[in-house]
């Protein structure tokens, strides 16, 4: 189990992630199944047909329902999906933060109400290795908490410290749990997540700090939560040379294509984002000319597929106002089709990106790729 660099272009990787379900090539997207499903009724079938290479799913959703235990009593995420390539899962941390109601931050963990029922539940460090030991993840992440984009120094410092210390008991948990004769992956694997907000001094400490764990991945998150731009990317500048360069790096939750093709010129190996399958969903496609929104009338007579160069199952053989008048119809089959598209559009990035970094030529790849985002028809 190693990540191995191939080759680098400026600061952007290359590189060759090998897992006990397979080798991930980077820079890759990991196409989000939140609640082991890809939204917009799209199979684990599909996602081999359109490119996939990791699928990721959120302990805190698989916690509340179905439940890890009876995950686990169907043998683990990859037999309960029909997926054999890997999967990650984030820890709940964000998700806990984000969308369960009224917690409670303390040093064992929080304490939060489930949003499918209300009941109380508590989530901690252990807590968050145990249930991602249960659904047999390939890669579990740190359980972290990602404080708000507008908290200062007096709020991130101590959170920050705490969810080093909440680390160290990840690593402690997993490595006792690979260790249980009925653990379904007992080479599960760990990422440490970097927080910090966008206060560079306490984020690059703390990369320091957990570049040291030895862990086999390393992410950056606390980001896209309402910073600008500037301020990701230049995070992402200052964190990077602390992380260890023979490990993958990962960007949580980003993002665009335009901010895709930013990070990984800064380094970057791994991201995840909602934005292909929510767009999707609501009729809005992405296209080297920009993105199109199919509800638009002047698709109403449109016979051309969404994107001409594009080998996805929807616009292999479906035209622009076939699928416009499914979403109207309010026919699932449309957002399906908007949903398989988008997805493509980002494997297939991320296949062209690996290209031009391994030929040397990114940030022509990349210039070129964001003028004609510029271009929308
Ligand atoms: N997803 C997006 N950002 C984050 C983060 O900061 N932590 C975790 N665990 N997941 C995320
Ligand atoms: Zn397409």
């Amino acid at each position: 189990m190693s990540y191995k660099l191939i080759t680098k272009d400026g600061s952007a990787k290359r590189g060759e992630f090998t897992t006990p379900h397979g080798v991930i090539q980077t820079p890759v997207f990991m196409n989000v199944g939140t609640a082991a499903a890809i939204k917009g009724a799209v199979s684990t079938e599909d996602l081999q047909t359109i490119g996939t290479q990791v699928e990721l799913s959120n302990t805190y959703h698989l916690h509340v329902r179905p439940g890890d235990e009876v995950v686990k009593k169907l043998g683990g995420l990859h037999k309960f999906m029909v997926w054999d390539k890997p999967i990650l899962t984030d820890s709940g941390g964000f998700q806990v933060f984000s969308l369960a109601g009224l917690r409670k931050i303390k040093e064992e963990g929080v304490t939060f109400h489930s949003h499918v029922d209300g009941r109380l539940i508590f989530m901690g460090p252990e807590e968050s290795m145990q249930i991602q030991s249960n659904l047999a993840s390939t890669i579990a992440m740190a359980f972290d908490e990602c404080a708000p984009a507008k908290a200062d120094r007096s709020y991130i410092q101590p959170s920050v410290d705490r969810t080093t210390r909440w680390l160290e008991r990840c690593k402690r948990e997993m490595h006792r749990l690979n260790s249980l004769e009925d653990t379904i992956n007992k080479q599960q694997m760990l990422f440490g997540i970097n927080q910090g907000g966008v206060i560079d001094d306490i984020r690059i400490e703390h990369a320091k700090r957990i570049a040291d764990m030895d862990l086999d991945g390393y992410a950056i998150g606390g980001l896209a939560v309402g910073e600008t731009h500037a301020e990701m990317y230049r995070i992402i500048e200052s964190v990077i040379p602390y992380l260890p360069e023979n490990k993958p790096t990962y960007l949580m939750g980003v993002g665009t294509p335009a901010n895709i093709l930013e990070a990984v010129e800064r380094g970057v190996d791994f991201f995840d984002c909602v934005y292909p399958s929510r767009n999707g969903r609501h009729g809005h496609v992405y296209t080297n000319h920009g993105k199109l929104n199919l509800f638009n009338a002047k698709y109403e007579l449109d016979e051309r597929p969404i994107e001409e160069s594009c080998g996805c199952p929807a616009c292999r053989k479906y035209s622009r106002a076939y699928i416009r008048h499914l979403l109207k119809a309010k026919e699932m089959l449309g957002m399906r089709f908007c949903v398989l598209h988008n997805l493509y559009f980002y494997n297939n990035m991320m296949s062209e990106i690996r290209e031009a970094i391994e030929e040397h030529r990114y940030s022509e790849y990349k210039r070129q790729k964001l003028e004609g985002f510029q271009n929308q028809e």
